[in-house]
């Protein structure tokens, strides 16, 4: 029989070519079509990346104002998928409403699914970054029983999603621009990081030539676990257990334990085996939200910078290279922002959909795609007969 290569968790095996994003994960890089993400996240604007991501090469002013102009006209979804919000159970978590609702636009948007055409493909793409947006913030409102705020397409991407989620009927809202600008950056860091779990599972969902909108909502399905994507909801949630820094030593001890499956969360990664340079910037930006609301001691950001120091500093997390990864400080800014914990997966979706159409587009493309169909090492029993149910 044909023997194939053994590689539990693909540590080993490169699933595709890509000229998306590029990580070295001893050296603490990350760079989308060679541009580094320091210089992206500080300069740039999620909109940027999503072309960039996109198209290969940051947009010349005209283009940009297109892009965004494109991205806009797409924000509204179908007025009856305001419905399958309401379906679901007022307590039903975020993410399930999400992995519901996305899967639900394939339903609605016949028009941009046949893959072949290069155009369709763009205008699915356009569709599901401007509407995710609009989904996660009336996932946010069914959650807390206030009535869904329609997009405004005059604001950015990020100040429309703030006021989606924050605006009430009967108040004023003033998107503060620091706020926004936070918000923003935090989309630019989750935007893309090449073939992570969830990515895969779009490139091999789309693999069998399946409709975008499906493809995408097989990733959220995949980003919701807590050693991915539900790293943010679990690291805050983590944070708030400890509660006072006098019990990190605990928790450290916990984690280094053996046989407690006690892990520190937003901690390690699979690629970055030094400081993944996201959580950098996170934590710059988590300084400026709360100076900007005035908050002044977060007990939950003094637990996690000691957290830090004691693990940077701790035999354990030294020898198995464990620094704190893009979710580690992304919690306490999301929660000063106003979300709820419950949320935080769903911004990571929100934001991550744009790597996930750009991999996706990128894999249709190539002449070399085939349906993504991995092998086996069978440890089954061998060929026997059947017993009838009399004789067992
Ligand atoms: N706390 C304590 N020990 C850890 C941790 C942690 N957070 N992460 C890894 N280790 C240990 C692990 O026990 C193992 O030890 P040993 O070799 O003695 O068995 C060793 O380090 C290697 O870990 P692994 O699980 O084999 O590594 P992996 O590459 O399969 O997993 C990971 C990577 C991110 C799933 C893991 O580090 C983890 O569970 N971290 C916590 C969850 C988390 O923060 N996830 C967010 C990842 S970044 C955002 C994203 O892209 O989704």
């Amino acid at each position: 029989t044909k023997m194939f290569t053994y590689d539990p968790g693909f540590t080993s095996t490169a699933s595709c070519e890509s000229s998306i994003t590029f990580i070295d994960g001893d050296e603490g890089v990350l760079l989308h079509r060679g541009y580094p993400i320091e210089q992206l996240a500080e300069h740039g604007d999620f909109l940027e990346v999503c072309y960039l991501l996109l198209y290969g090469e940051l947009p010349t002013a005209a283009q940009k104002k297109d892009f965004d102009y494109r991205v806009v006209h797409h924000t509204m979804v179908h007025e009856q998928m305001s419905r399958f919000f309401t379906g679901f159970r007022r307590d039903a978590h975020p993410m399930a409403v999400m992995c519901g609702c996305v899967g639900a636009l394939s339903a609605f948007y016949h028009d941009s699914t046949d893959i072949t055409d290069p155009h369709q493909r763009m205008v699915a793409s356009l569709r599901m970054i401007a509407k995710m947006p609009t989904l996660a913030a009336m996932a946010y409102k069914y959650h807390i029983g206030q009535p869904f705020v329609y997009p405004k397409n005059d604001l950015d991407y990020a100040s429309n999603f703030l006021r989606m989620c924050f605006a009430v009927p009967c108040e004023e809202y003033v998107v503060n621009p620091v706020l926004a600008r936070a918000m923003d950056r935090i989309f630019i860091l989750h935007a893309d990081h090449e073939q992570n779990a969830s990515t895969s599972t779009v490139r091999l969902a789309g693999s069998s030539g399946a409709n975008p909108f499906a493809c995408i909502a097989a990733g959220i399905a995949c980003l919701w676990g807590p050693a991915h994507g539900g790293a943010n909801e679990a690291a805050l949630n983590m944070l708030t257990e400890i509660g006072t820094v006098d019990r990190i030593p605990e928790y450290i001890a916990r984690a280094k334990d053996k046989n407690d499956p006690f892990r520190l969360m937003g901690f390690g990664h699979r690629v970055y085996k030094n400081y993944d340079p996201r959580a950098k910037i996170m934590q710059k930006t988590a300084h400026e939200v709360l100076g900007e609301l005035g908050i002044k001691d977060d007990p939950l950001l003094d637990i996690a910078i000691e957290l830090e120091r004691i693990a940077l500093t701790d035999d354990y997390f030294i020898e198995k290279k464990l620094y704190p990864n893009v979710d580690f400080y992304s919690g306490i800014t999301l929660k000063a922002l106003g979300f709820p914990t419950t949320m935080f997966t769903v911004l990571f979706a929100l934001a991550r959909t744009v790597g996930w159409i750009a991999q996706w587009n990128e894999m249709i493309e190539d002449p070399d795609q085939r349906i993504g169909r991995p092998r086996q090492l069978y440890t089954g029993a061998p060929l026997r007969e059947y017993v009838p149910l009399s004789k067992r």
